[in-house]
């Protein structure tokens, strides 16, 4: 057995561990980041798509934005469809605000590689991942391969595993307060290799249901289909995949999304989840191990990334000047902003999917409500200032 001594211990290699084992680190905070995964396997796993501004700021002063600046297709709208009839939201002119387009594949990419390129520690295929005394005394991470037992002994354990991790379920099930709602349908979402042929998202409300079209790069588009909860992929051949898109994505101005080779589908469930407080003794929970939105609002990446910048700033006030305010007021400061993009992410997905079995009463209501939302700047500003991203606090 062997043993390892870190400052704060942190359990997943995803966006959240990633950036705040780097954020620790610029503050001169040492870490040991732990993933069950193997490198090659994060760094493929495609998600997320769209950065807020504020993700994009925590990037480049973190030192990962070169190739995000380079690379990063800058957004300042979306288009919302209704029917094929598309309508462009403004954001820049609404908000003075951009998104940025640049997959978190991509991200992962760029936050390891520093890392490793700062001597970071960070241990891939750790085998089975187990939490110890967490409410008192000094935490300990024990990690289980091939017989092999390792402790790593810390102040602080951050649990960034994501939503099927270890570090939530470590906590008694009475110290939390769980709110969670399920959506009656799923996302259907494939990577083609064909050449964006719109500048722009476009999120189309369609009577066969949902359709985004994204992208990731100047030759690679990423869309997506509402479907059921229980989608079968196999069900799917690219034939049928690129009809239905077409079906949802045509427009009356005679543009559909160009066609490619399909390099990669899956189907994803869609859920809005919570948990409350995000502390339990001396485990901060952070991303997507604490809550979880509907992709429809585009903000699980950057919620991840505002956790971790607070946790991060309270670590540092933790050790630097020995306030431990910071570190109290965690759980409450995450939780305003996750909420409201609780609303949003909630809202957007209520606007665009298809409700089977809905009163025709609700059908209208969502008509009229796209009909507000695209001809109204009031409305579209509502929009765009959460898509954009509320300012963090206190940064
Ligand atoms: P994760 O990315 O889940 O990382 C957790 C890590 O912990 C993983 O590497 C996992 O392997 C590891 N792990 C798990 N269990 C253990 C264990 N026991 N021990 C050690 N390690 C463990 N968000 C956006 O902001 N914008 C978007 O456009 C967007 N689109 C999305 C589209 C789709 C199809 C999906 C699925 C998600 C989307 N999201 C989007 C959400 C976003 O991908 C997540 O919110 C984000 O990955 C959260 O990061 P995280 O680091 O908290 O968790
Ligand atoms: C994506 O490009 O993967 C993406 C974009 C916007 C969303 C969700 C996903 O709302």
């Amino acid at each position: 057995m062997a043993q390892f001594e870190t400052q704060v211990g942190i359990v997943g290699a995803g966006p959240s561990g990633l950036m705040l084992s780097q954020l620790l680190h610029l503050a001169g905070i040492h870490s040991i980041v732990l993933e069950v995964r193997s490198r090659h396997y994060c760094e493929g796993r495609v998600r997320a798509g769209v950065l807020e501004h504020t993700s994009v700021t925590m990037l480049r002063n973190a030192g990962v934005g070169q190739r995000l600046d380079r690379e990063g297709l800058q957004h300042a709208g979306i288009e919302i469809g209704i029917q094929g009839v598309l309508h462009r939201i403004p954001f820049e002119e609404l908000t003075g605000k951009c998104v940025t387009v640049y997959g978190q594949q991509e991200v992962v990419k760029d936050l390891i590689a520093r890392r490793l390129a700062d001597g970071g520690d960070l241990r891939f295929e750790c085998g089975e991942v187990s939490l110890e005394n967490i409410e008192q005394g000094r935490p300990l991470i024990r990690v289980r391969k091939d017989g092999v037992e390792d402790e790593v002994h810390c102040d602080f354990i951050a649990g960034c595993d994501g939503y099927h991790g270890v570090a939530r379920p470590s906590i008694p099930s009475q110290a939390l307060n769980v709110y969670e709602r399920l959506y009656p349908f799923a996302w259907l979402g494939i990577l083609a290799e064909a050449a964006p042929s719109r500048e722009e998202l476009v999120y189309m409300h369609h009577e066969r249901g949902f359709a985004l079209y994204s992208m990731r790069s100047p030759h690679i588009t990423r869309l997506y289909l509402q479907c059921k909860p229980d989608e079968d992929i196999a069900e799917w051949s690219d034939d049928r995949i690129w009809s239905e898109l077409n079906a949802r994505l045509s427009c009356e101005d005679g543009w559909r999304p160009t066609e490619g080779k399909i390099l990669q589908k899956g189907v994803t469930g869609m859920r809005s989840f919570v948990v409350e407080p995000l502390q339990y003794g001396q485990l901060f929970l952070a991303g997507d191990a604490a809550h979880i939105v509907p992709p429809t609002g585009a903000k699980g990446m950057n919620l991840a990334f505002a956790d971790v910048h607070y946790l991060a700033r309270a670590l540092r006030a933790r050790y630097e000047e020995n306030k431990d305010e910071g570190l109290d007021a965690y759980s409450a400061t995450c939780l305003k902003r996750v909420w409201r993009a609780q609303r949003f992410s909630w809202w957007m997905t209520s606007l665009l999917h298809r409700f089977e079995h809905e009163p025709a009463f609700d059908r209208k209501r969502q008509l009229a409500e796209l009909e507000y939302l695209t001809s109204s700047r009031a409305a579209a500003m509502s929009l765009a200032e959460n898509y954009v991203g509320l300012p963090l606090e206190g940064a």
